[in-house]
């Protein structure tokens, strides 16, 4: 009898689990694309709510940290390393069984000007060299084997006619900055993958350079693995042609491609790129009360054509991470001036777009 009775409990148990996952498949990002490529997110720090942290637990296998790992957050004053927050973040990351992608070491933007400067006039390039040295080993060190990848340098390439961004890391050390930089980390840090990241490097004119950088830095035994092309596009100019030319070409390079800042602004704009130097005058705000339903298709649409295409060359992709949880945590609403913006797969109330079903819809249609 008390057998007839287990084997009833068990028949039960079993029909219902399969209703259960008949009723509610597995809908997530992170699942979707597991076959294929990580599915990132970046987060600002630990201080979420809790209905954002189960949002970000469900679909993303990967967290990139959108400040608090940049020069200006650890390293405020030489020898003084403040890795409080950067901690919680990789601490959290790890008690919930996803993995850290570190950004970023060397920068322009949010880089404090200790690291240029000796008694009031500008350091010479071998005090510069060794300062950039010391963070990097100081701060990749300290996060070996606790982070998958570093952006070792980000943004180096000129948007203009330069070949490389006269920034103060290039008029204080020379172009070998960049090599010094992923040599250092390499050092500190025997395991991370090491990107070079950067925006707009796939479209023509800097995709050359991008490839100058990547050639430069083979010749010069620096250890690149990766190339980040950051992602932040805008609707109806998304360059998808050009995406998957890049994407060919890195990989070509024998290195692996993530999309590693994804967003679609969806407001019009003067100005493109991702330069956080870059203001625009204005005060319009057209969707500060929605998004109209032809727009969301619009967005929905092309995140879909994206996806596409990360999946057609997953064989050459690591990883695809969104800059923002959800609408209401993406910078673009204060890039390039403050606006109502409605970029990513999840609104406001954190519920899922139209666009998250069109993703995930293009990676039903590749299994
Ligand atoms: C942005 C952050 O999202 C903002 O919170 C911050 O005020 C400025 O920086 N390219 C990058 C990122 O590599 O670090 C930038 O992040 C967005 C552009």
């Amino acid at each position: 009898m008390r057998i007839m009775r287990i084997l009833n409990y068990l028949v039960v148990f079993i029909f219902t689990s399969a209703y259960i996952s008949a009723a509610e498949p597995d809908d997530s990002l992170k699942s979707a694309f597991a076959k294929r490529f990580d599915i990132g997110v970046a987060i600002p720090g630990t201080n979420l709510k809790d209905s954002e942290k189960a949002l970000l637990l469900k679909h993303f296998s990967t967290i990139t940290s959108e400040n608090s790992m940049k020069p200006q957050s650890l390293h405020p004053d030489e020898g003084r390393y403040e890795f409080g927050s950067s901690d919680a973040l990789v601490e959290m990351a790890r008690s919930n069984g996803i993995t850290v992608n570190g950004h970023t070491l060397i920068w322009h933007s949010q880089c404090p000007n200790w690291f240029f400067t000796d008694n009031g006039k500008p350091a010479e390039r071998e005090l510069v060299l060794k300062r950039m040295r010391e963070h990097i080993a100081g701060v990749a060190g300290h996060y070996a084997g606790k982070v998958a990848s570093w952006d070792v340098v980000n943004e180096a390439i000129d948007d203009g006619r330069e070949y490389l961004r006269k920034s103060k890391w290039l008029t204080s050390i020379g172009e070998d900055f960049i090599a010094e930089a992923f040599i250092a980390a390499r050092l500190a840090d025997p395991k991370a993958d090491l990107i070079y990241n950067d925006y707009g490097i796939e479209l023509g004119g800097k995709r050359e350079k991008a490839l100058r950088v990547i050639r430069d830095l083979k010749k010069r035994n620096a250890p690149i693995t990766g190339v980040g092309i950051q992602g932040h596009w805008a609707l109806d100019r998304v360059p998808f042609k050009a995406i998957e030319d890049a994407i060919i070409a890195f990989h070509a390079e024998g290195l692996k491609v993530s999309i590693t800042e994804l967003d679609i602004d969806v407001v019009p704009r003067s100005s493109f790129g991702a330069d956080i130097s870059t203001r625009e005058k204005g005060s319009d705000d057209p969707y500060a009360n929605g998004l109209p339903a032809d727009i969301q298709k619009r967005l929905a649409d092309q995140y879909a054509q994206l996806f596409a295409l990360f999946l057609k060359h997953s064989d050459k992709m690591s990883r695809v991470t969104f800059w923002g949880l959800h609408d209401g945590r993406s910078w673009l609403n204060g890039f390039p001036r403050r606006r109502t913006n409605h970029p990513m797969l999840f609104d406001r109330s954190l519920q899922p777009k139209p666009a998250l079903d069109a993703v995930l819809g293009a990676a039903k249609q590749h299994e």
